[in-house]
């Protein structure tokens, strides 16, 4: 897996942001794969000014997002959608009709568990449908999850209804003013839909993020890491400020 070093987060942050760019000026209709957590957000705050001060034109761009909790309704301020227009979506000028999650909703209601299958089945279709995503962002978890793919995923994984790891629900806790009311479970898209992104930018920024970065390249197809399933991905570049080089 190919490594990027820079100098600073900044500077890290405004080549992403540039690269989506770039993607964007050529396919004004570019299919984008979008992460949640701290780790994107300069990257969508960049996004946006080049929006207000170099005329960047996202509005038909079509979004997918990694994953969302179960349980929560789109118009949940703490749904990830929610998080999403606030940092991005309304910022950055990305028409809301043109952005996807997997949100297990249906016409506003919650679909019932036994039918999330279909839900997430569709939710792959769609991106089929919009061609492929040309360009996913990706954070690393503290135990390696990507998406919601925690440890015991599989190569082969698709979207799907997950539990929560302990520290997964432990570093969301903060957010949801408690453990007690962090879900339990969240629909994410799969490892093998990952995959199958045209290119996927990794990034970790901070010390904090270092031994993930290490163990993520050194590690390959371990389903106890699952980071370290993009190493036998072409297009994969982790991006990462000098703090969590090694
Ligand atoms: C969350 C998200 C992941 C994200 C990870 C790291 O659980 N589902 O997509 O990459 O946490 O979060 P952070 O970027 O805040 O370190």
């Amino acid at each position: 897996m190919e490594m990027q070093v820079f100098e600073s987060r900044a500077a890290a942050e405004r080549d992403v942001a540039r690269e989506i760019a770039g993607l964007v000026r050529r396919r004004p209709d570019a299919v984008l794969g979008l992460a949640t957590g701290n780790t994107p957000t300069g990257v969508y705050a960049e996004l946006a000014r080049l929006r207000r001060e170099e005329g960047l034109d996202l509005s038909r761009v079509r979004t997918f997002n990694l994953d969302e909790y179960c349980g929560l309704a789109p118009t949940n301020p703490r749904s990830f959608r929610a998080w999403m227009e606030r940092e991005l979506f309304v910022p950055a000028g990305i028409a809301l009709d043109r952005v996807c999650f997997p949100d297990g909703f249906e016409a506003g209601h919650p679909v019932r568990v036994e039918e999330l299958p279909r839900v997430c089945d569709a939710f792959e279709r769609a991106i089929r449908d919009a061609g492929g995503i040309d360009l996913q962002l990706l954070g690393i978890g503290r135990n390696g999850h990507i998406g919601f793919n925690e440890p015991g995923s599989t190569r082969a994984s698709r979207t799907r209804r997950v539990e929560l790891h302990p520290w997964t629900r432990e570093d969301a806790a903060a957010e949801f003013g408690g453990l007690e009311h962090v879900p339990t479970h969240a629909i994410t898209m799969g490892v093998a839909t990952i995959l199958e992104a045209r290119a996927v930018r990794v990034l970790a920024f901070g010390a904090k993020k270092r031994a993930l970065v290490r163990r993520t390249l050194d590690t390959a197809n371990d389903p106890a890491w699952p980071a370290s399933f993009l190493c036998a991905h072409a297009g994969v570049r982790l991006v990462v400020d000098r703090e969590a080089a090694t």
